[in-house]
């Protein structure tokens, strides 16, 4: 289901940020090549509490939500695969009280705060007049990048009746203008077993002022109970092409064609504030060139980059392994003999919580520790690294490299105390990660 990123860190408040200053619209070469837009990610919930210590309940539900999630994306990728995973990876059991830990903080989550929510959602419009609708860009759904439909939009429909779509906005074709009738039912089925299936449409949407004439969509007449408790209306997807089930091209596919945009590839910029998704480019604002591009398989789904090494303190700890880049991930996460292996250069560091997974160090002398996939080294700041004290006015420090087996392989799992330390871009062009330091 969508809202698997339970830990992600971005609030389902979304800035709209148009980069096009007014006077380009005058000019339709400089609109085209100022087309790329930013949509801005403001507020980040974060694993250290305001007296500086540790969040450890928050941390284990985070641990319990990845490993949820990677269960579930193995799931889809064993059957998509004809019932066999890559070399390397297996099915972890889930502990049942880790799905408990997360249905309870989904609860208390949405009871204390309802903007504490963890999905990248924002505002699009569809139709003429606008019709607004709240989706989760589908960026870091590993599990929908390698299934059909992961490229592609899908909103609820006016006419559906079914008790999940009650409190969503619903696109109603008839009071749209421009709204087409598209031959085909669209139909995916997600990881836990929930269905999405509706008519088909086509009709101008607009996504962070990024214009798109006769896009296809669907809008859903069924919709699975387990879509009821999540704020998002539906999902637009930013996989990969071959992944739609609309039989047409999707929104970034057309952006492209309609010179609305001019570079599939999306971008983002991840920080304690103004954290951004950059569509159709990168923002020069936030990183210095170049770039570094690596490339992925897109076969698994997952944005998984090989040839990388650690590096602690400046020295190579281990080298030639695979990574997951995943802004859907809170912290970064290894199997238990790596993270042992790479903990054991950190000096006085020790584990504090062997069943989560989590190691502490001396707060005074937080490890230098940076990544490198055969080029640049990319240093951890120690605000990135350092989760806060493990307990009051302790000395030692929790670290947001945790052990914990996801059934990936020999694959740390970098989620944002990673992406935090460099600018990514997300090529579908070139099927490929690209990496940048920060300005
Ligand atoms: C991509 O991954 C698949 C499945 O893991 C594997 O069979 C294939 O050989 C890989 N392709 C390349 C080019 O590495
Ligand atoms: C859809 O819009 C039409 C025209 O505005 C309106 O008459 C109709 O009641 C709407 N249908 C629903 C289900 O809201
Ligand atoms: C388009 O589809 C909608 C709902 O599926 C239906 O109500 C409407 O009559 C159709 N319009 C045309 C022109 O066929
Ligand atoms: C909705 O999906 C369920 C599960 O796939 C299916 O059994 C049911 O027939 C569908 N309902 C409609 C109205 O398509
Ligand atoms: C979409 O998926 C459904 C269900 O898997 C399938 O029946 C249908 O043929 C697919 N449509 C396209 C265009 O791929
Ligand atoms: C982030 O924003 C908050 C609230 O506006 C502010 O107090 C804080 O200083 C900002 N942090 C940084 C690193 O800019
Ligand atoms: C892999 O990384 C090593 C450094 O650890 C580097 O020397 C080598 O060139 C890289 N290989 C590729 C194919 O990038
Ligand atoms: C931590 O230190 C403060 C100030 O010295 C003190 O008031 C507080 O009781 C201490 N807390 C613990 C748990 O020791």
């Amino acid at each position: 289901m969508t809202s698997s990123s339970l830990c992600a860190t971005i609030n389902i408040a979304i800035v709209i940020a148009t980069l096009v200053l007014n006077f380009v619209s005058a000019f339709p070469q400089l609109e085209q090549r100022y087309a790329s837009r930013a949509i801005t990610l403001p507020k980040r919930t974060l694993l250290t509490n305001s007296d500086g210590t540790f969040n450890r309940d928050k941390a284990i539900v985070c641990n319990a939500a990845t490993a949820f999630k990677y269960h579930r994306n193995l799931l889809m990728l064993q059957e998509s695969n004809g019932g066999a995973l890559p070399a390397g990876m297996k099915l972890i059991d889930i502990p049942r009280a880790h799905i408990q830990a997360r249905g309870a903080w989904q609860d208390e989550e949405s009871l204390t705060d309802e903007n504490d929510d963890s999905e990248w959602a924002g505002m699009i419009t569809i139709g003429q007049p606008d019709q607004k609708f709240l989706v989760d860009f589908d960026t870091f759904n590993p599990s929908l990048l390698m299934l059909a439909g992961s490229s592609d939009l899908w909103i609820p429909s006016s006419s559906c009746n079914a008790e999940a779509c009650s409190a969503k906005h619903k696109y109603n074709t008839t009071s749209s203008y421009t709204s087409r009738n598209e031959t085909g039912i669209f139909s995916i089925e997600y990881g836990d077993g929930s269905t999405v299936s509706g008519s088909i449409f086509s009709d101008t949407v607009t996504v962070a002022g990024v214009k798109v004439r006769n896009q296809k969509f669907s809008a859903v007449t069924n919709l699975s109970s387990i879509f009821a408790s999540d704020p998002v209306d539906g999902v637009l997807g930013l996989g990969f092409p071959s992944n739609s089930n609309l039989s047409g091209d999707p929104f970034f596919v057309s952006a492209v064609q309609q010179n609305a945009i001019t570079t599939k590839a999306f971008s983002f910029y991840l920080a304690t504030n103004n954290s951004e998704l950059y569509l159709g480019g990168t923002n020069p604002k936030w990183y210095q060139e170049p770039i570094e591009y690596h490339p992925v398989n897109k076969s698994n789904g997952f944005w998984q980059v090989k040839n990388a090494s650690i590096n602690v303190g400046g020295a190579k700890v281990l080298s030639n392994f695979d990574t997951i880049i995943d802004s859907g991930t809170t912290i970064m996460y290894g199997p238990p003999d790596m993270v042992k292996e790479i903990y054991a250069k950190v000096e006085g560091a020790e584990v504090f919580d062997s069943s989560e997974g989590f190691y502490s160090f001396p707060c005074d002398n937080v490890p230098k520790i940076s990544f490198s996939w055969g080029g640049e080294k990319f240093v951890i700041s120690s605000e990135n690294f350092n989760l806060g004290t493990t307990s009051q006015n302790a000395s030692t420090c929790a670290g947001a490299l945790a052990a914990k087996d996801l059934g990936l392989g020999d694959v740390l799992l970098l989620g944002d105390s990673w992406m935090k330390n460099a600018y990514h871009v997300f090529s579908l062009e070139k099927t490929a990660v690209g990496f940048a330091k920060l300005k």
